[in-house]
């Protein structure tokens, strides 16, 4: 028995919901994901990203996260990184199912298909924890009533960072409601830097030599039908606007719709 009196539950601040954590899985030494409940409350937009964290000394620490779980769902997923010295992920990797999360209430960004224009594919590229808004993207059934093809196209160092691969390879198309939707309609484009696999090189690099577009079957990028969002490293998103925007293609906001859309994969600490 112990007999120490429980630890009073921290305030939560008015500005977040605490959720209980419902499920941990550790990709890698570099790369988790979890889920936690969901206030009925906390409604966003597929692509958004809210402020997630913890109480530490009875102070919110929180970082812009995206919501990697379709709008449909009852609880909250996330895909964070793990850094030993950063002062969020330090901790946050070390959470359990039970302990409490902070979820801020203003879910807000721009990777949503509103700022896009209408068009045939949606390409959707991310490096690294980049993947996180696609994965609730690509279980919207709304992007699939607006586009012919939506393409998400991952690029990670090593083959065990391509998180959720068995989602876009074997799950969504076996999927009870998403399975007929998807169904030709959603193309799955991994790649690896710094390991052998069967696609190898920086999604810049795949774009430039064409070697995608042979792979998948598709045309080349073209403002006139194909709509893209970047979420990457700074260095990628980069590399990717300028590709872009060599190729007429527009940048859109939440102002102004255009032909593509970027964001940070933001938590780097
Ligand atoms: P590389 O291994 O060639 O650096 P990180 O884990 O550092 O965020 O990187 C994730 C992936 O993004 C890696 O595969 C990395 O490739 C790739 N990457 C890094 N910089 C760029 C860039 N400027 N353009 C495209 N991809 C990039």
């Amino acid at each position: 028995m112990n007999d120490a009196p429980a630890a009073s539950a921290p305030v939560i601040p008015a500005a977040y919901f605490g959720e209980r954590v419902t499920w941990v899985h550790h990709w890698t030494d570099r790369l988790f994901s979890f889920r936690c409940t969901r206030d009925t409350a906390f409604r966003f937009r597929a692509g958004e990203f809210a402020m997630i964290g913890l109480m530490v000394n009875g102070k919110p620490l929180v970082r812009a996260y995206s919501v990697a779980s379709p709008t449909w769902d009852e609880e909250l997923e996330f895909l964070s990184i793990k850094v030993q010295d950063g002062p969020l992920t330090s901790r946050l990797q070390h959470v359990q199912v039970g302990d409490t999360v902070l979820i801020g209430k203003k879910p807000t960004g721009t990777l949503v298909t509103d700022n896009l224009l209408p068009g045939r594919t949606l390409w959707l590229l991310a490096t690294g924890t980049g993947l996180a808004p696609y994965l609730s993207l690509a279980r919207e059934p709304d992007v699939y009533e607006r586009y012919e093809k939506v393409v998400v196209a991952h690029t990670v160092r090593q083959v065990a960072e391509l998180a959720h691969r068995e989602l876009f390879e074997r799950d969504l198309p076996a999927h009870e409601f998403l399975g007929e939707m998807v169904a030709g309609k959603l193309l799955y484009y991994p790649s690896v830097t710094r390991e052998p696999f069967r696609t190898q090189g920086r999604i810049t690099d795949l774009i430039q030599s064409g070697r995608i577009f042979a792979d998948l079957g598709l045309p080349a990028l073209d403002p006139a039908h194909d709509r893209v969002m970047l979420c990457g490293s700074e260095a990628m998103n980069r590399d990717c606007k300028a590709l872009l925007e060599g190729r007429g293609f527009v940048e859109g906001s939440n102002n102004a719709p255009g032909t593509y859309v970027v964001e940070k994969a933001f938590v780097t600490k």
